[in-house]
This record gives C-alpha cells, structure tokens and sequence, in this order.
C-alpha cells in the first residue's frame, strides 16, 4: 500500500514546479450515474498520485506564496441519508490529519471561494480539457474574479495544464510503485494460468473470462485494468474484441489479453494457446514468429535505447518471418519501408503501463523518441492476425491470430519480465493444457 509519505513527496515534487504566487487545482473524478445505481466508482489518478485521496468529487487548491504552499481541500458534504446507503464518508479531521490539508471546505462553497482565491495570482494550473463542466466553472470563476478589477484585483495571466506536469512524475516509476506493479503482474499472472488450465473445447468465451475475473478477484484484485479480451478462431484478428460470446472450437487458438488493477495500478497480459491443447503447424509457425519478435523488442527494452528501437526489431524479424513463410513477397526493406507488414501486425508494439494501463508520459521529446531509462514499465505485445476475409493468402494460414504481451520494468542493467510468472514458451504451453 502506498503510505503518506509517498504523495508528501509527490506534492513537494510537484510545488518546486510551480511559480510563486500561483495557484493550482486538481479534480477527483465524477460519479457517473448509470440508471438507479452509478457506474463503477474510479477516481482520477493524477488526483489520487498528488492527494493519495480517492473521495469521488473532491477537489483539492494548492496557494503557492514565496516560499510556502498552502493545502485546501473540497469536498462533499457529509448526509447522513447518503451514508446509509453508500457507506461513511471519512471525516474532516480524518482527511486532515492523514493528508497535512491546511483547509477543508464543502464542495457547495467553492464557487463563492473560487474567485477570490484566484485573484491576484500569476499563475493558474489546473487539468485544463479534462472535464468540461469543470473547464466551464473555472471559466466563471475567472469572469467573477474580473469584476473586481476596479477594485485593483487582477487574475491569473497564465494558465497551465497541470497534467503535463503530474504525468512526468508518474512516467518513472518508484520503487514502492513497482512493488504493486509486481503485485498486480503477479495476480494476472496466476489468473492466466488458471483460466489456461480450465480451457476445453466447447466452452464459451465468457467462461473463460469469468474465471480470469474470478481468479482476479479471489487474489484481491477487485477490479480489472480494462475490459477482458477472450478471442477464439478468427475472433482473436478484431485487436479489441470484447463481445466474448462465441464458442472455443477445437483446433482454433484463443487468445486473451487481460490484466487486473491492485492498489490502482495495472497489469496487462496477453497469452495465445491452443484450445485442445495442440498447436497445429501453422499456428506453431505464427506463434513461434510472434515470440522471436517480443523476445528480440523486450532485449531492446534497457537504458539507452528508445521505444521505437523494440518497434523497430518487432517489425523487422516479424516481416522477415512473414518472407519466410511465403505470407509477404518481396525485400524485406522495402515491405518494411512502404509499411506492408501492416497487412498483418497493425498496432504498435506496447505502451507504458502504471496507474493507466495506456499509462501517461511522452513518447517523444520534441522530435526525438524518449530514450529508456531505469523506473520505466512499459508492455511489448507483437502479434500477427491473419483474418478469414484476408486476400491472396493461403487458406491453411487463415483464423490465426497471435498475440503474446509480457510487462517490462527497464532496469539499470537491461529489464525485468514483471509478467514472467505465465509461460509463453510451446512446449511449456502444452504441458500445462495437457495435464489441464
Ligand atoms: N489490453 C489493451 C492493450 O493491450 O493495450
Ligand atoms: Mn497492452
Ligand atoms: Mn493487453
């Protein structure tokens, strides 16, 4: 569990970044109402990476003088009506003591507070574009501050979208963060293993997904990282499939990409397997294509090297491997060149992974693709899908698609397979279908 002194540091990194006399806002996510009861409730992480509070709505002001900053915090109004139904809220004094919070407010006071804690400031920052409702506020809240201006008042003249700050920090992970990271990897880890060893021909998707859930949530991972994706046949050849409704048909692969979320950070896992257990020689070349191309990308992943350097190897030994099997035709430079391996490998190899399993942080700086540096976990996830629509391709390759996804943490000395603990070797596959 990530303790106090974890967003203590985070706020204190995030107060050397703003100006003297500025004034910041962050904002907890809303409560999205479904019919009679709400979607699921999730707060907004780069609130919960400075605040460590997860209390839906709140909205929490940081005055920054000269030399000191000054912690308010908004929130709703406790109603003894609401808590009988959704439980008790935490308490002013609660929040103030674990969260060193100057102030505390209700969230009805904040529009008569706002524009006077805006006025006079240099500088405002706040997670401009992110919720309209709030954009459109903090817009009246300039307007009231402005009527003031005969009465010497200013308002802020710049305005900063404090998300570029806040999703810097989160880009390098710590060493506390990645314990949960290795947590959460862990937990998926053993759900894949587990929903591999239940799979038989016959099933549903969904029976497979209920038992990665399942398995998830036994380990005390409440809630999933993203929707589970269970894509047997030529299901597994929609990159996002998610409808998990069709049957396992013996012969086909299934592929499942699903991770959970423990202590709000993700995991994200992608294994293909046979459904009764034997690959056939076609799905063994495909396979075995899409393994070389993320074991070559997840040997980039170390300091010094970038992104688009595990891109880059994917592509290659992928078009290399489609050559050889006769599935492209042509010089390897130029099918990469004119981007004809796209026909059957058309995402990108991985993304950083964290609190989002897209997680924040650029991928470029300026023109340049970031280099690798240690603290950063990132996914590699090659695949090749070659559909049963697919033109001038051999029947015998067609309703194989193969993707194999693994979390990496880039270290001082190269990498460490976050996911390791889900085989993705043939014969290791195998052996755990066949005993089942
Ligand atoms: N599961 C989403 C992804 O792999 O990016
Ligand atoms: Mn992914
Ligand atoms: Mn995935």
């Amino acid at each position: 569990m990530l303790n106090k002194e974890f967003f203590a540091k985070n706020r204190e990194q995030l107060f050397l970044q703003l100006a003297p006399n500025s004034i910041a806002v962050l904002v907890n996510a809303p409560i999205y109402l479904r019919t009679c009861a709400n979607y699921p409730y999730r707060h907004n992480n780069d609130f919960y990476y400075i605040t460590g509070i997860t209390e839906p709505n709140a909205i929490a002001v940081f005055l920054k003088g000269e030399h000191n900053v000054e912690y308010l915090l908004f929130q709703p109004q406790r109603d003894e009506k609401q808590e009988q139904f959704e439980g008790l809220c935490a308490t002013e004094n609660e929040l103030m003591e674990k969260h060193a919070i100057h102030q505390m407010y209700w969230l009805h006071e904040l529009d008569q507070r706002m524009p006077e804690l805006l006025s006079n400031k240099e500088q405002l920052y706040y997670p401009y574009g992110r919720y309209a409702d709030f954009d459109l506020r903090v817009q009246q809240w300039m307007h009231q501050a402005r009527l003031e201006a005969r009465q010497g008042v200013s308002v802020p003249h710049e305005i900063f979208n404090i998300e570029t700050i806040i999703h810097e920090m989160r880009f390098i992970k710590t060493p506390e963060e990645i314990s949960i990271l290795q947590t959460s990897a862990n937990i998926a880890a053993q759900a894949h293993l587990q929903t591999m060893q239940a799979c038989r021909p016959g099933m549903h998707e969904y029976e497979l997904e209920s038992i990665f859930v399942g398995s998830c949530m036994k380990q005390g991972a409440r809630y999933m990282a993203y929707e589970s994706i269970v894509a047997s046949g030529n299901n597994a050849c929609t990159l996002h499939y998610m409808q998990n409704s069709g049957v396992l048909h013996t012969g086909d692969l299934v592929l499942i990409d699903a991770g959970c979320e423990y202590q709000s950070y993700a995991s994200d896992i992608t294994r293909t397997f046979p459904i009764n257990g034997r690959f056939t020689p076609e799905q063994k070349a495909i396979y075995e294509l899409v393994l070389a191309a993320q074991l070559a990308a997840i040997s980039k992943a170390k300091p010094g090297n970038t992104w688009y350097d595990c891109q880059a190897v994917a592509v290659r030994t992928i078009t290399e491997g489609l050559v050889d099997l006769g599935l492209l035709k042509g010089h390897i430079d130029d099918l990469i060149e004119n981007e004809t391996y796209k026909q059957f490998y058309y995402h990108k190899i991985g993304h950083w992974i964290g609190m989002d399993v897209h997680d924040v942080g650029a991928y470029k700086i300026k023109e340049d693709w970031r280099v690798l540096q240690p603290g950063i976990v990132m996914t590699i996830e090659p695949g090749i899908y070659i559909s049963r629509e697919a033109e001038n391709v051999d029947e015998k390759w067609k309703g194989i698609g193969v993707r194999i996804e693994d979390d990496v943490l880039v270290t001082q000395a190269e990498n460490t397979i976050l996911t390791a603990g889900v085989p993705k070797q043939i014969e290791e596959i195998e052996s755990i279908l066949s005993i089942g």
